[in-house]
């Protein structure tokens, strides 16, 4: 319904320095697992579930890539979803989505998809083309316990509204969510805090993001390597940052042309339960979802 392809041209947005005397070091390196989903999608399983609680507000990354429609053509047809938010994010290609409440939207070329399940929302999202390159990301956000139940919602975002930043050190920075060098990025969520970035560097750039040292944080490299402190990042790598008390945030560099995203988050330190697409607190409310999603009570 909110398909808009006119091109509003876009604002030059001044950045402020943001000064980091304590970046915070690597604490572990991960690798992902590749697997498929929904309709023998092909991709990579970055943040898998042994790290909820270690990455804590966040409950997945997926990231997918592929230049033969065979690995995406079957999309994600219909399937359900409680208790937290999808964030999808897409790099190239197009995707289409709708859901049981009548919504439609296309996501395509820097997009986002913001969407919050809540208490429940079914839901298909398929590719919009037959040939040529789709990659992209989906990280799952959680919702605290007081908001697992609340109104399903969502926004999707054209690559236009998403606000970007220019540093003088050859930083060019995407703010997907929360605040970077003073600019306000597309989306603000209370509770979690999340700060999500999409960063391109030039060779041989640094880049500084504050951040408190109390909010769970990770880097995704998905083009070149980047360094941080005694650690270089290769390549379709997430690095989690270790939350030493005394960091104030964290310094990039990038060894080579290099894009990441970096992602923050405030932990919900809540119990996590996850069944497939219904992640609660408890073994009853996921007994519940299941049971709604039976009865057909998560149709809108
Ligand atoms: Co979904």
């Amino acid at each position: 319904m909110q398909d808009n392809n006119t091109v509003v041209p876009r604002q030059v947005i001044r950045a402020e320095a943001e000064t980091v005397t304590q970046p915070r070091s690597v604490e572990q390196i991960i690798a992902g697992q590749a697997t498929s989903d929904g309709d023998g999608v092909k991709l990579t399983r970055v943040l898998t579930q042994p790290l909820q609680y270690r990455l804590d507000p966040f409950l997945m990354l997926d990231a997918f890539g592929a230049d033969d429609p065979q690995d995406y053509i079957g999309g994600f047809p219909d399937h359900p979803h409680r208790g937290f938010e999808t964030i999808t994010y897409m790099l190239t290609g197009r995707m289409r989505h709708h859901d049981s409440a009548g919504n439609s939207g296309l996501l395509q070329n820097g997009g986002v998809q913001w969407m919050t399940a809540g208490r429940g929302v079914i839901h298909s999202e398929l590719p919009e083309q037959e040939q040529g390159r789709m990659e992209g990301f989906q990280l799952w956000l959680n919702l605290a316990a007081k908001d697992k139940m609340s109104a399903p919602w969502y926004r999707d975002i054209q690559s236009e509204a998403i606000p970007e930043f220019t540093t003088p050190q050859g930083a060019k920075v995407r703010v997907i969510a929360g605040a970077s060098h003073g600019v306000s990025g597309a989306m603000q969520r209370d509770v979690t805090a999340p700060l999500y970035l999409d960063l391109h560097l030039a060779d041989g750039a640094e880049f500084s993001q504050a951040m408190a040292a109390s909010m769970n944080a990770f880097v995704y490299v998905y083009r070149g390597e980047l360094q941080i402190g005694e650690k270089a990042v290769p390549q379709q790598r997430m690095a989690i940052l270790r939350n030493e008390p005394d960091s104030d945030g964290v310094t990039l560099r990038a060894n080579g042309a290099s894009r990441a995203l970096l992602i923050a988050g405030q932990p919900l330190h809540e119990p996590i339960v996850q069944y497939g697409p219904f992640v609660m607190n408890t073994q009853a409310e996921i007994f519940q979802a299941i049971n709604d999603y039976r009865a057909g009570k998560l149709a809108g």
